[in-house]
């Protein structure tokens, strides 16, 4: 069995490795922008090139004769390369390009939600110019508001009321700015609650839970500072300690209607990853948004304690016949944390070394932004390596992941206070205060 891989961030780097693990004893053949030296190391062959180019990708996959395709980044999922792969006969743990709006157009799951009169979506109104959103920015001074780019921004582009934005011209401005380069900007009632990550494997019938994450974005301890594409996360052995049961069963809930509702309205299988980023309010779960690809962090979370081969849940997703897989996890806490280089995100360092032999072994490395020369390992100005520690408890799963940070030599950092017992236990009262006005 050959299987191509495309990415090359710490998140490719567990997915090629779940893959080796695999009964089925696949060759990994890998399309990277960037050398990964945890990707290489297992894969027999890899090209490197940009992982927009869906023609160079598709070249690729036919030269190496893969089985299928398991796209890591929502980049090549918003260039086609799904449909791409699949005119050569290549299938994807991907969706095709019309499904991965899901994903790279902020207005789609909005729109579809409101058609199909499906629960857990905000008041929101989409706009191509600035005609009117003062008027609907005054209408959310009840709840706040959130501004969303309707394109692909890297995580980086979504702008809350009172945390990145201060004064309706501050609001103003950034609708302007983001018309000018995306054209259509969305403006969502803002939600108080706690965040949580559910990734699913769809195979466009069924839907496979993965455990539920929580990510830190912010680049500080104590959730301060600007954003990031994620500093770390963390998950239960039982479940995230602030959700109850029925938090996630509703967020599931969601995601079988939205892929239903996508088959009813494209009359197309949706097969990949439906990552809903939810967020547990006073008035029951509500969808923030979906990324059409696993989390990074979040993959690591997840994948570290998943006990299926993941080839066989591959094939269920391609084949639809996901149903019949026995999906299972590991009942593991994890805690995941990102090394970054100094200055990250704002003025980071690039081209130090950063060097991870004293890291116990206790604690997994995948890399990221990272390249080998020489023997040596090299940053450049993004997230660098992510740590994972998995144990029983969140408590013990975040001292394996914390040892191994400490053990990193370079001019990095990273946030030391991901999964401790006392951010852990914040996240649990403000949930509890958020209930508490429960009607
Ligand atoms: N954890 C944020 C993301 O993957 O987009």
């Amino acid at each position: 069995m050959k299987i191509l891989v495309v990415g090359n961030s710490a998140r490719a780097h567990i997915i090629v490795e779940m893959l080796k693990k695999s009964r089925h004893e696949p060759e990994i053949f890998a399309f990277m922008s960037a050398k990964n030296p945890g990707i290489i190391k297992v894969a027999c062959d890899y090209e490197i090139g940009k992982l927009d180019c869906v023609d160079a990708i598709v070249e690729f996959a036919k030269s190496a004769e893969v089985d299928f395709a398991f796209i890591s980044p929502e980049l090549p999922l918003s260039a086609g390369v799904v449909d791409g792969l699949a005119s050569i006969g290549v299938s994807s743990v991907g969706p095709v390009k019309e499904l991965a709006d899901l994903e790279c157009s902020k207005s789609f799951v909005r729109e579809l939600m409101e058609e199909y009169d499906l629960p857990g979506g905000p008041q929101f109104k989409v706009f191509g110019s600035l005609e009117g959103v003062r008027e609907f920015i005054e209408s959310l001074s009840d709840t706040g508001y959130v501004l969303k780019p309707d394109g692909l921004t890297g995580g980086k582009g979504v702008k809350v009321s009172g945390e990145h934005v201060n004064s309706m011209e501050d609001a103003l401005d950034y609708c302007r700015e983001v018309i000018a380069v995306h054209g259509r900007i969305v403006i969502e009632e803002k939600f108080v609650g706690e965040e949580f990550s559910l990734q699913s494997f769809v195979d466009g019938k069924t839907v496979c839970d993965m455990p539920a994450v929580q990510d830190h974005k912010r680049a500080f301890n104590g959730d301060t500072g600007p954003n990031t594409g994620g500093m770390g996360s963390y998950s239960g052995a039982r479940g995230l300690p602030f959700l109850k049961q029925k938090d996630v069963s509703d967020a599931h809930a969601i995601t079988v209607a939205v892929m239903n509702a996508m088959f009813e309205k494209y009359g197309k299988y949706y097969k990949g990853i439906m990552y809903g980023g939810f967020i547990a309010t006073k008035d029951g779960v509500k969808l923030i948004e979906y990324n059409a690809r696993m989390g990074d962090p979040e993959a690591m979370n997840v994948l570290t304690v998943l006990k299926t081969d993941l080839v066989d849940i591959c094939r269920g997703i391609i084949d639809g016949t996901l149903s019949s897989v026995d999906v299972e996890f590991d009942a593991k806490a994890t805690v995941c944390k990102y090394i970054v280089p100094s200055g990250y995100p704002d003025n980071p360092r690039s081209g130090d070394t950063v060097d991870v032999s004293g890291v116990p072994q206790g604690a997994k490395v995948y890399f990221a932004s990272v390249n080998e020369m020489e023997g040596k390992f090299i940053m450049s100005s993004s997230r660098a390596l992510a740590l994972v520690g998995v144990a029983d408890t969140i408590s013990d799963a975040e001292k394996v992941v914390e040892e191994g940070c400490r053990q990193v030599r370079g001019d990095v950092r990273y946030r030391s206070d991901i999964g401790t017992d006392a951010l852990v236990e914040k996240r649990v009262l403000h949930m509890r205060e958020v209930r508490g006005g429960a009607k």
